[in-house]
């Protein structure tokens, strides 16, 4: 474990300074990494029941989300936990097949339909709103059998679901988050995640594409019909690794690697052109051709494709973890699972640089520079967006409730939200911890402890122990101050 300090410069630069009272502070989740109850009730399989069950070796230590942290009937201890933590909101999904257990809005559960009811009452109850994700990778597996997204079908069937989510929770509801991450394509399309699929760089190209697609029609169809009504906002969530060259050299190259870890979900909605960034349409076109395809693997847009997804996010929603440097690969390149997606197209390689300090995840090194040029990059890049951190979190570290690292990890990435905030003029409306509790890390099942909260797995209660990180978040959301000389007492303990 890499011990990381806070400079005295930054703390200098960021120890008068304050988040705006209007700044909001959340937690984030995800339904199967914390739901369980895959089988409760009339609930459909998705495709990480699937892949679970069928190929527990994908899974670090075999586990599967059958159970995780049983949320699905410990959800009022959840809002207890939230509650404490003083959060402004709570970043949670829904599983598309616990609503829709034929994946269509033929057959609406009741039972899944009331517990996100009751759980978004709940947390209205206690002034803590719900930001809502409609798809957090949980396809159903029906939809899967007919070509998942792979099939451009699914643009309607995704709008049908969402159309299912709006009605039911519209009135409550002021904050969609369409689609989580939709790099999720190139895990999926490359075995690593459900549903296991190995057709990297052409079955991952069609998803982009009707992912891309899939979240327009669901933000086309709220702009048209509810949001006239209830005033809400829907946006897309991209995660965004930031990439730096490794050397002057690979500047070039790292512009290639920014745009199809980056570009090929942001340029198509945020860029005043729309569409695919052109360098890597010009790539990927050019080396189709000399493998004899007979059209680009990166499929076209139609015009009207364009115009329907260009402008279609209220805010640009943000994950972001780590940085990696970018490189000229070896001709004889392997790559981590963990890779950033699409370098093996561009004949890239990405690495920490040897200064930055790791973590107990292989994944990521601390560099909380990145957060605030990868800000500064988007906004250089697409103009005056507003941004929402929709994650930004941890993993690992040595002790089960000190987490000291964790603690360290928050407010020198948050103290790089602050100043691209302050010194570069980037509009940022919110924050969210990934994660509120300990929970299933799909490939890296139980063992990439996450979370503000510790969970006993082993208990039939899950029971959740706040860590020192609880009680710094709190804090942070209390105050909105980042306390760069936090300490934590015994007596502190507000929890
Ligand atoms: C649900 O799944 C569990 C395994 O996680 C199994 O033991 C149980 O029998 C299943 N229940 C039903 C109703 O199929």
């Amino acid at each position: 474990m890499g011990q990381y300090l806070f400079s005295a410069v930054l703390a200098t630069a960021v120890a008068e300074r304050r988040f705006p009272a209007g700044f909001k502070f959340g937690v984030a989740s995800s339904s199967y990494q914390i739901e369980g109850g895959w089988n409760a009730s009339d609930k459909g399989e998705s495709i990480w029941d699937r892949f679970v069950h069928t190929t527990p070796e994908a899974i670090v230590d075999g586990s599967n989300g059958d159970v995780a942290c049983d949320s699905y009937h410990r959800w009022r201890e959840d809002v207890q936990l939230l509650e404490n933590l003083n959060v402004d909101f709570y970043r949670f999904s829904i599983s598309w097949p616990r609503v829709l257990p034929t994946g269509f809005p033929n057959r609406l559960s009741e039972h899944g339909a009331r517990y996100y009811g009751d759980l978004i009452d709940a947390l209205l109850e206690r002034g803590i709103e719900p930001v809502v994700t409609m798809y957090h990778w949980e396809l159903p597996q029906t939809l899967q059998d007919l070509g998942g997204w792979a099939n451009p079908l699914i643009a309607d069937w995704f709008a049908d679901y969402a159309r299912v989510l709006f009605d039911l929770y519209g009135d409550r509801v002021q904050t969609w988050l369409t689609i989580n991450e939709p790099l999720i394509c190139d895990f999926g399309y490359d075995g690593i995640f459900a549903p296991g699929l190995q057709s990297a760089g052409r079955g991952s190209y069609l998803c982009s594409k009707y992912m891309l697609l899939a979240h327009a029609r669901a933000y086309r169809l709220y702009e048209r019909e509810y949001k006239p009504k209830y005033g809400g906002t829907v946006s897309l969530v991209n995660q965004v690794y930031w990439l730096e060259p490794q050397t002057e050299q690979d500047a070039e190259l790292t512009e290639l690697v920014r745009d199809i870890s980056i570009g090929r979900y942001a340029h198509a909605v945020f860029s005043a052109e729309g569409g695919w960034p052109p360098a890597l349409e010009r790539y990927i076109a050019q080396k189709s051709a000399e493998e004899g395809e007979p059209r680009s693997r990166l499929p076209a847009f139609t015009q009207e494709e364009i115009e329907l997804i260009r402008g279609s996010s209220d805010m640009f929603a943000i994950n972001h973890y780590a940085t990696a440097a970018v490189s000229a690969a070896a001709p004889d390149a392997t790559y981590g699972v963990f890779a950033v997606e699409g370098v093996a197209e561009l004949g890239a390689a990405v690495a920490p640089r040897p200064e930055w300090p790791p973590t107990a995840s292989d994944w990521f090194t601390l560099y909380p520079e990145g957060f605030r040029g990868a800000l500064l990059y988007l906004k250089q890049q697409y103009g005056d967006v507003e941004f929402f951190v929709t994650e930004n979190g941890y993993a690992g570290s040595d002790d089960p409730l000190d987490d000291e690292p964790r603690v360290q990890y928050h407010r020198d990435y948050l103290a790089q939200v602050l100043l691209a905030m302050e010194e570069d003029g980037v509009r940022v409306a919110g924050y969210s911890a990934w994660s509120l509790m300990d929970s299933y890390e799909w490939m890296t099942g139980y063992q990439a402890s996450m979370g503000l909260h510790h969970v006993d797995f082993s208990s039939p209660d899950r029971t959740r122990t706040p860590r020192r990180s609880a009680h710094y978040y709190a804090q942070v959301a209390r105050t909105h101050d980042i306390d760069v000389d936090y300490s934590f007492h015994e007596g502190d303990n507000k929890l």
